[in-house]
């Protein structure tokens, strides 16, 4: 066992490898570290560190892996299931990556690029801009996560239809290990078969395996004709066949699809400034469709045309415009983006990150959507997202005049609500938000069995002390 020190030993400690910089303590500098933003949590912690290299982490988790320490890493702190704040205990120490947020590498023949953990997402997209490449991975909250977070969390968002998730954009990774160690995986080979993929335990294991402290990511031709179509549809069973004609004519240039109920739009026009709906009469569904194509003679905009106007012809399609301008196609996106934050201005609202097979989403959001009106009788269901990846936000807002407090007390409700009709439907709880704190229950009755035992014993073997995270993604 580790030998514990006092707090204020240890922090001498930290404060030798850190220097001054490197080692917060005050309550005020700690206070936005220890609360996630959707205010779910409120934990406590004796330090934050702050690391500027690689060999400093490595350092820290050393002394923590010898006095016991318990660490919970943070990128930028943007997790949907409290995964990246410490528990109440004030035992914690919180490791901050984002001092280290250089890019180290560029490479365009080899099209990879090697950022360090604490780089936030819209600066490693612009940095791949730069030097005339996309890195594709685009989120909500890509204006503060960090490649490290995104690939701790395994990331989605909305181009994972095209891209594939985080997981998928990744290459080679650097991390310290729960004992210290540094492990330099940066290998930027596209054929790589030499063991266990210790890169992909990394990436989604949310920093419970070890901190990664640099990634080597891939690189795509940027985009040079797009077309943004932002549409009104019948149902959720148009929009998924307005998917599949899209897809079935040509998939490479689906970048994105997204859709949105008729709840969560009004709530954008009605709580976002700037936002309207682009229709004379609203709707109750709809779905905005994202092409792009590295090819300036892609023709997108006559396809968008085309197919827009063959499933109007099969009354899928009730209205639709198409972006005649960079700015309009950044106007009709924000209607999207905007959701999480037209939801919290709305009142108290629970959200449900889940997934099922592409062709069970209509069926899902139907049945989910009844099963909650009739569990809270008054509350609005706000399902929306990555219709194409078959993973929807089959989000609740608490009733008009409820108060939130109690409307919240009944999250784990709902969850089982929405979780009872997914698991009929061969889905999953978490499709790209992960496990944090919120939903580590779930695991054993999700995951239980060999899968859980098989998750127990790479923990105990790679952290036998558990100081990484504690408390995150296993019960
Ligand atoms: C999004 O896609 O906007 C978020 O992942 C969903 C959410 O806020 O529930
Ligand atoms: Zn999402």
């Amino acid at each position: 066992m580790p030998d514990a020190l006092p707090q204020a030993a240890l922090r001498d400690r930290l404060r030798a490898i850190l220097g001054p910089r490197g080692l917060l303590t005050e309550p005020a500098d700690l206070a936005p570290h220890l609360t996630d933003w959707r205010a779910l949590y409120q934990g406590a912690a004796f330090a934050l560190a702050r690391p500027a290299t690689t060999a400093e982490v490595a350092e820290v988790v050393r002394l923590c892996a010898e006095t016991g320490t318990p660490v919970t890493v943070q990128g930028g702190n943007t997790s949907m299931v409290g995964g990246a704040v410490p528990d109440e205990s004030g035992r914690h120490l919180i490791l901050s990556l984002g001092r280290m947020n250089r890019l180290r590498d560029l490479d365009l023949a080899d099209m990879t690029m090697t950022a360090e953990a604490g780089m936030v997402l819209k600066a490693a997209q612009e940095a791949a801009e730069a030097a005339g490449a996309l890195f594709p991975l685009s989120l909500g909250a890509e204006g503060t996560a960090t490649i490290g977070g995104v690939l701790s969390t395994n990331a989605g968002g909305n181009t994972t239809v095209r891209y594939g998730n985080a997981r998928e954009l990744m290459l080679g990774l650097e991390a310290v290990l729960p004992d210290g160690s540094v492990w330099n995986g940066l290998r930027r080979l596209r054929k790589d078969n030499t063991g266990y993929a210790l890169r992909h335990l990394l990436v989604g294991a949310e920093g419970t395996l070890g901190v990664i402290t640099a990634a080597t990511l891939r690189l795509f031709p940027r985009a040079r004709d797009t077309a943004l179509g932002f549409c009104a549809v019948a149902d959720e069973a148009a929009a998924l066949a307005l998917f599949r004609r899209f897809r079935d004519r040509d998939e490479s240039a689906v970048r994105a699809f997204e859709y949105m109920s008729g709840t969560g739009v009004d709530f954008c026009a009605r709580h976002i400034e700037g936002i309207a709906i682009p229709f004379a009469a609203p709707a109750a569904h709809y779905v905005l469709v994202d092409l792009a194509s590295p090819r300036p003679d892609a023709g997108l905009r006559d396809l968008a045309e085309a197919v827009l106007a063959e499933a109007m012809e099969a009354g899928e399609v009730l209205d639709a415009v198409i972006a005649e301008s960079d700015a309009q196609a950044k106007k009709l996106w924000r209607i999207r983006e905007e959701h999480p934050e037209a939801q919290k201005r709305e009142g108290a609202s629970v959200k449900n990150d889940v997934s099922v097979p592409v062709s069970k989403v209509p069926e899902m959001i139907r049945r989910c959507s009844a099963a909650l009106v009739a569990l809270i009788p008054g509350s609005r269901p706000v399902p929306f997202g990555h219709i194409g990846d078959g993973n929807i936000h089959m989000n609740l807002q608490q009733p008009e005049g409820m108060d939130p407090a109690a409307f919240l007390a009944r999250s784990h409700d709902i969850m089982d609500c929405v979780n009872a009709v997914v698991r009929e439907l061969d889905g999953s709880f978490s499709a790209e938000h992960g496990i944090g704190r919120l939903k580590t229950d779930m695991m054993a009755e999700w995951r239980g069995g060999a899968e859980l035992a098989a998750m127990q014993a790479i923990k105990r073997a790679l952290d036998p002390h558990g100081i990484l995270n504690p408390g995150k993604v296993l019960p």
